[in-house]
C-alpha cells in the first residue's frame, strides 16, 4: 500500500519530511515528490503549491504515476462556521468548489456542469479513522466534521463568511481541498481533507494567518502521523 500525502505549502509538509525515512526524491515538471517511510508506511509525499489547479495537478500525479491507494491532504483552513475556533480541526465530510456558477443555466452555486454530484464526500472509513485520531490528540470539543469549501480566493471578509455559511453550510473555507476530492472522484482514489484553522476567514484573517498558520499546520500534521498508524 502506498499513501500519497499532499500539503499546499512548505510549512504544510517540512515536518512530515523532517520525520520521513529512506527518503529518495524524483521531479516531474516544477514538483519535487518525497518517496520514504513514515510511521512504517510507504509514502510520497509533496508541495503541491497553493489554489485549485495546483492541487489537482497533484493528486493526478498521485494517482497515475505513483500509483497510490489513499491520498491525505494536510493543511491550514479559515473558519466559516462561527464556532470554529483558530487552532480548531476540521474533517472534510464533503467538499464543494465555492467559486463556480453555472447559475445561469440551472445549475447549483458549487456545481459543475453535467456532473452528477455538487460535493465531493471524503472516503467514510478515512474520515472516521481521521475524526477519532483528531479527537483522541485534541479532544471532543476542538475537533469538527463538516463541509470544507474550496476557491481560488483567500476569504477575509465578513459577507463573504455569511455568504459560504448561508450558501453551503460551510464549516471552514481553504484553496484546494475540493480540487483534490475532485481529482479523487473522477479517479476512484480513497481521499480525506485534514484542516487546522489558522484564521476565521475575516477581516482580520491575513494578520491571524501569518501568527498560527505554523501551529495549525503541525496540529494537521499530527493527525496525518496518528491516521498512518491506523491504516
Ligand atoms: N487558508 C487559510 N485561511 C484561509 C482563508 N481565510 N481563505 C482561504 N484559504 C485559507
Amino acid at each position: 500500500m502506498i499513501i500519497g500525502i499532499i500539503g499546499a505549502m512548505n510549512e504544510e509538509i517540512i515536518e512530515l519530511k523532517s520525520v520521513m525515512k529512506e527518503i529518495s526524491e524524483e521531479n516531474i515538471g516544477n514538483l519535487l515528490f518525497y518517496k520514504g517511510i513514515l510511521e512504517g508506511k510507504n509514502v510520497v509525499l509533496v508541495e503541491s503549491g497553493i489554489g485549485k489547479v495546483n492541487a489537482a495537478i497533484c493528486a493526478t500525479i498521485m494517482k497515475e504515476h505513483f500509483d497510490v491507494d489513499k491520498i491525505l491532504f494536510t493543511g491550514v483552513a479559515g473558519g466559516v462556521n462561527p464556532d470554529i475556533n483558530i487552532g480548531d480541526i476540521v474533517i472534510g465530510e464533503d467538499l464543494v468548489e465555492h467559486d463556480v456558477d453555472c447559475t445561469t443555466f440551472g445549475y447549483e452555486l458549487g456545481q459543475i456542469p453535467r456532473m452528477k454530484t455538487l460535493s465531493f464526500k471524503g472516503d467514510d472509513n478515512l474520515v472516521a479513522i481521521a475524526y477519532d485520531t483528531a479527537v483522541e490528540k485534541f479532544g471532543n470539543s476542538k475537533v469538527w466534521k463538516g463541509r470544507i469549501v474550496s476557491g481560488d480566493q483567500f476569504i477575509a471578509s465578513n459577507e463573504k463568511i455569511k455568504w459560504l455559511r448561508d450558501t453551503f453550510n460551510a464549516y471552514c473555507t481553504e484553496m484546494e481541498g475540493a480540487s483534490v476530492a475532485h481529482v479523487c472522484y473522477t479517479l476512484n482514489v480513497p481521499f480525506v481533507i485534514i484542516r487546522a484553522i489558522s484564521d476565521k476567514a475575516n477581516h482580520e484573517a491575513n494578520v491571524d494567518y501569518g501568527e498560527f498558520v505554523k501551529v495549525a499546520a503541525k496540529n494537521s500534521k499530527t493527525i496525518v502521523e496518528g491516521i498512518l498508524r491506523k491504516i
